[in-house]
């Protein structure tokens, strides 16, 4: 079953790449396991078909995995408006509502969705939902500037009800520090109706740097299905 996840995270990261990469563009890149897929294909692209293009990275995972693999790495100051960006997600539903952060990273992230032209994501079956909360149990991830992290806990619970817990290290004694140098809240919410005021809402809390829920963001999805197709 894993080995069948991966094929399918490599299939939507190649039909991604293959469908919406093109010379002469700046290309924003996601972070985690599907993304890596997607920088293995570039790399290939950009090597057979002497591809122009310029990457901006949405963590420090994926400046690695941009330098690792060779690619031209560039940043937001020389390229503010991105033509293109790929990343993953924990869990897309019916309307392309993505909820992100499960590895940490999604500020950056949102940062470069919101300034691309374009923003793709890739993922296997296992993140297709029609519900968001159907498949990923872990909850909307909202970074938090580490002082506040206590009354945004209160405050989001109160207001929308649900559980919120501070993400913990795991190689660590203490809390998971972002990209960023802030906080992560995990938020198990119970039965929400309307994402993007929800997502407004959180977000306007003191202490809040951004939510993982990406609201009327993305253009399309990439789902590697079981059987092999995309
Ligand atoms: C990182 O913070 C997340 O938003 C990732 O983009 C998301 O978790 C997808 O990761 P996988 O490709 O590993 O599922």
């Amino acid at each position: 079953a894993a080995n069948m996840a991966e094929e399918a995270k490599k299939l939507a990261a190649y039909s991604a790449v293959d469908n919406n990469v093109q010379n002469n563009q700046a290309v924003g890149v996601g972070s985690g396991s599907t993304i890596v897929y997607a920088v293995d294909r570039l790399a290939e692209r950009v090597r057979q078909e002497k591809l122009n293009i310029v990457c901006v990275p949405t963590s420090f995972q994926a400046r690695q995995l941009i330098l690792q693999h060779g690619l031209a790495l560039s940043d937001l100051e020389r390229h503010p408006e991105l033509d293109v960006a790929i990343d993953g997600a924990d869990e897309v539903d019916a309307q392309l509502t993505l909820i992100k952060g499960g590895g940490g990273c999604l500020t950056q992230e949102k940062i470069i969705a919101g300034n691309s032209k374009c923003f793709v994501v890739i993922a296997d079956y296992r993140k297709d939902s029609s519900v968001l909360g159907e498949q990923w149990k872990k909850g909307v991830p909202i970074e938090v500037i580490p002082m506040a992290y206590v009354p945004v806990s209160r405050v989001i619970a109160k207001r929308f009800g649900g559980e919120v817990n501070l993400r913990m290290a795991v190689s660590k004694a203490g809390p998971v520090v972002t990209d960023n140098s802030n906080f992560i809240l995990d938020w198990k919410f119970e039965d929400v109706q309307n994402w993007s005021e929800v997502n407004t809402a959180i977000k306007m809390i003191p202490g809040v740097v951004e939510t993982g829920l990406f609201v009327n963001m993305a253009e399309r999805a990439y789902f590697g299905m079981e059987d092999g197709s995309v």
